[in-house]
């Protein structure tokens, strides 16, 4: 090859390596079983990252139980489903919440009820890509469970943060979620939130008791984003249909989310450089 096509092959792929730096990456807010506090988590978390002038883009990838809407008390004009039925554009239907935060919504599945498939998620993240020029984190607050689905979901996520409550049972399912993960070769940076935590020694066990599990059987990293402690102003604040800053800014919960999506930035800083680094060495 003459020294001309290979400078050429090497600017490509300098350009292709920038490109996806520069992209938005994508996370994954998945869990084993339900009802561990995935969409509380993703919307508080995603506010607090847009308060640090991260660019946010958060979709209700729960598609056939989407609540984010009820969270925020929000009627939907252009939900999900009508970008997966194919009667609009994913772009159409994105709602600027607040400044650095954009959400696209779900609906309640009653009129919309969606039948999944592979094909749907490859043809929304394919789009996806086209917009994550535009935002620094795409987060996807998701269905529980491992199905084939969430697995093809992951396969195209950057991060998965797992939020699991402190029990023994509910380790064991955020053990299981990992397990197929590992078994599927699906290769995002896994993190971990332990929600609903009465105290921080509790919390810490939990994660302790994951970390030498998937450790000793499965061979990956698992990295504490942090505890997450159980509130009654949780519930208040659902039911008020209002974000947890809003109905609480000073309360220790709003500073232990806050302090983790500190820290996730701080470790998608550290992760980016290493990457750059792994990729300027071969
Ligand atoms: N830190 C917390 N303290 C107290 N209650 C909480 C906390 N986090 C979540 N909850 C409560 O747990 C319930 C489930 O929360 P949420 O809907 O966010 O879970 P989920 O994982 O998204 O559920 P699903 O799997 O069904 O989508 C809600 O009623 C919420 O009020
Ligand atoms: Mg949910």
């Amino acid at each position: 090859m003459d020294s001309q096509a290979t400078r050429l092959i090497e600017l490509f792929n300098l350009k292709k390596r920038d490109s996806a730096a520069n992209s938005a990456k994508i996370v994954s807010i998945i869990s084993g079983k339900g009802g561990t506090g995935k969409s509380f988590f993703a919307l508080n978390f995603a506010s607090q990252l847009a308060k640090r002038k991260k660019k946010i883009l958060l979709i209700d990838f729960d598609y056939n139980f989407a609540n984010l809407h009820l969270f925020l008390n929000k009627t939907v004009a252009n939900p999900l489903s009508h970008f997966l039925l194919d009667r609009t554009t994913l772009k159409e239907i994105i709602e600027q919440y607040s400044e650095n935060l954009d959400i696209i919504f779900g609906d309640s599945g009653f009129d919309n009820n969606i039948q999944m498939n592979e094909e749907k998620i490859e043809r929304t993240f394919f789009n996806l890509e086209k917009l994550a020029v535009n935002y620094d984190y795409i987060i996807l607050d998701s269905a529980a469970g491992g199905n084939e689905l969430t697995l093809r979901q992951i396969s195209f996520s950057n991060y998965n943060i797992i939020v699991t409550l402190p029990e023994p049972t509910s380790i064991m399912d955020a053990y299981v979620m990992l397990k197929y993960c590992a078994v599927n070769e699906l290769k995002p940076i896994n993190t971990v939130v332990v929600n609903k935590s009465e105290s921080k020694e509790e919390g810490k066990t939990a994660f302790s008791n994951l970390n030498s599990a998937v450790t000793h059987f499965l061979s990956i990293d698992v990295k504490l984003l942090g505890l997450v402690s159980s509130s009654d102003l949780v519930t208040k604040s659902i039911k008020s249909q209002e974000l947890l800053s809003k109905t609480a800014p000073t309360s220790q919960i709003i500073s232990e989310i806050s302090e983790i999506a500190e820290r996730f930035i701080k470790f998608g800083q550290l992760a980016n450089n290493n990457q750059r680094l792994i990729s300027n060495l071969s």
